[in-house]
């Protein structure tokens, strides 16, 4: 990318979502595998149709969670048009989240099949638990949770992840509440870089027997403490 690209963000309209879907799909690809099993076939598209209206539906239910894309667009050219290069979801979680998969999400439909569905029903009891921790540890004044941020990778290293991550961890400190993320190893140094330390090296999941061959998420949570 040249240097005149210059980052912005911008809260995402609901026309945005498919282009913000097609980004999570493309800069995950299968390598994180909660995100692969979350959003099932996220690259055919049926999966991208269903993600992207799972998205909708979510911006539109949660008050507290903040829907932010990057936007970069050339310095001096007039005919370019802002492009979508990156998201984050932000949410100032004050409850503490469901615990059963089927509280938070329409199993059946999402996950036809019996096994995808059991195998992540039992990674999202795993996966909420830290975050429920640290709302419960709030005293009521909740935690900012970076709940999903992708840079698409033709745009990476140009500070769009920094900058969807400052926007929060700016939220938080207005707030005087802690953020915190379960994040991938890809993302370690980014959220390092904004202030964030480990606090559960990985994350554990214990899935039971049944599922052999699935692939387990490699995730670290990490949290940050309001700046005085
Ligand atoms: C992690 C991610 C969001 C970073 O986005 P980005 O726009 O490239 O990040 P930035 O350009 O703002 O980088 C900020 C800093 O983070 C660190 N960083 C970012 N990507 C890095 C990488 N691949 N290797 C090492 N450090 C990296 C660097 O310190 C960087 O600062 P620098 O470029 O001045 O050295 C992006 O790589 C991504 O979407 N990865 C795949 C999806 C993912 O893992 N998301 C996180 C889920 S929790």
């Amino acid at each position: 990318m040249s240097s005149t690209n210059r980052i912005d963000i911008a809260l995402i309209e609901d026309g945005d979502m498919p282009a913000c879907f097609k980004i999570v799909s493309e800069t995950f690809g299968h390598d994180a595998p909660f995100v692969d099993i979350y959003f099932p076939n996220h690259d055919t598209s049926y999966g991208q149709v269903q993600g992207s209206s799972r998205l909708l539906a979510w911006k539109h239910a949660s008050r507290d969670s903040v829907f932010l894309k990057a936007v970069t667009s050339v310095d001096g050219d007039r005919t370019s048009k802002d492009h979508i290069v990156g998201l984050a979801v932000w949410t100032h979680m004050k409850a503490i989240p469901p615990q059963k998969l089927e509280d938070a999400e329409n199993v059946e439909e999402i996950w036809p099949d019996m096994n995808d569905r059991k195998f992540m029903t039992a990674l999202w009891e795993d996966y909420v638990r830290p975050r429920s921790q640290a709302v419960r540890d709030s005293n009521g004044n909740g935690v900012y949770v970076l709940e999903l941020l992708a840079v698409h990778p033709r745009y990476q290293r140009l500070g769009a992840g920094a900058a969807l991550v400052s926007w929060g961890t700016r939220a938080a400190d207005e707030a005087g509440v802690k953020a915190v993320v379960e994040g991938t190893p890809a993302g370690r140094r980014l959220y390092e870089k904004c202030g964030f330390s480990t606090e559960i090296e990985e994350m554990s999941f214990n899935i039971g027997e049944g599922f052999a061959g699935r692939r387990i998420p490699k995730l670290i949570f990490l949290v940050r403490e309001p700046a005085l």
